[in-house]
């Protein structure tokens, strides 16, 4: 039996994998450690499943890090993970340039701490013209937080009179949410066993496939994922049409 990762397509991969990263605390509260400890390791997963992702071919990995309803955890919980985040963007740097790596984000990042403002602008400033994985971190950031200053946005370019009222579709919308310069997901994953999307990117999963992995998210392996895809490889993206028409395209 071979294992997942030969049995991947490379002509079939999903150009675009977002991923809500869940499970964290539960992990560590099952090893009777405190949640941060659960953060901690999880930072061991984002490496492996990052490079992972790269080596395979994947051109776009969203990571959903920090939601904007995760600023009501305990304020030490959020102080724990933005202190992480930092140290983890300044470690990592090396290894992103190595790889080819490419980050950005997504989300307010006004609300952040300065110091993880400015760790972020360097090392996205340092990254910015590799050509490989583009690793897009979710930070403060909500579909609905998104969607509302896009809104916001699009009224005042019409009462500038720089944008028709009628003339707004699909792509004006889409031009104005801060994942505009990106494709959209082709496969979701959430692992830990919920099935919800907890404001993730609403818009842009109109036609993700979504897939639920039951591992918490420490102990989620580049195997794990490379079955994801797989998952993915197997099923059919149909877009309303019906299968005949489908395989006719093909
Ligand atoms: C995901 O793990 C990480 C973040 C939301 C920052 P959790 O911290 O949500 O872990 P659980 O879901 O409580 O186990
Ligand atoms: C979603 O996880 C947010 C991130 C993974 C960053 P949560 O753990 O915050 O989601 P809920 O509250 O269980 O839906
Ligand atoms: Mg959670």
């Amino acid at each position: 039996m071979k294992n997942f990762k030969e049995q991947i397509n490379p002509d079939k991969l999903p150009q675009h994998i977002a991923i809500i990263m869940d499970g964290n605390g539960r992990w560590a509260k099952g090893k009777g450690m405190f949640r941060v400890f659960g953060h901690q390791n999880g930072v061991h997963t984002v490496r492996k499943i990052t490079e992972a992702a790269a080596e395979i071919g994947i051109q776009f990995l969203t990571l959903y890090a920090f939601s904007t309803e995760n600023w009501n955890r305990p304020s030490f919980e959020v102080k724990a993970l933005m202190e992480l985040l930092v140290d983890t963007i300044a470690k990592e740097t090396p290894d992103l340039m190595k790889n080819n790596i490419r980050l950005v984000t997504i989300g307010q990042m006004e609300a952040l701490p300065e110091k993880c403002q400015k760790q972020l602008q360097q090392t996205i400033a340092a990254t910015s013209a590799n050509s490989g994985l583009t690793l897009i971190l979710a930070l403060s950031y909500s579909a609905k937080w998104d969607l509302t200053h896009a809104v916001k946005s699009i009224a005042h370019a019409v009462k500038q009179g720089t944008l028709k009222a009628d003339a707004i579709d699909e792509i004006t919308i889409n031009s104005y949410l801060s994942t505009a310069p990106y494709p959209h997901p082709d496969l979701l994953i959430r692992t830990s066993g919920e099935q919800r999307i907890s404001n993730f990117l609403l818009w842009e999963i109109a036609y993700s496939e979504l897939y639920f992995s039951p591992k918490l998210w420490p102990d989620f392996s580049p195997e794990d994922l490379y079955q994801a895809i797989l998952d993915y490889q197997n099923r059919e993206r149909r877009y309303g049409k019906i299968s005949e028409q489908v395989s006719e395209q093909e």
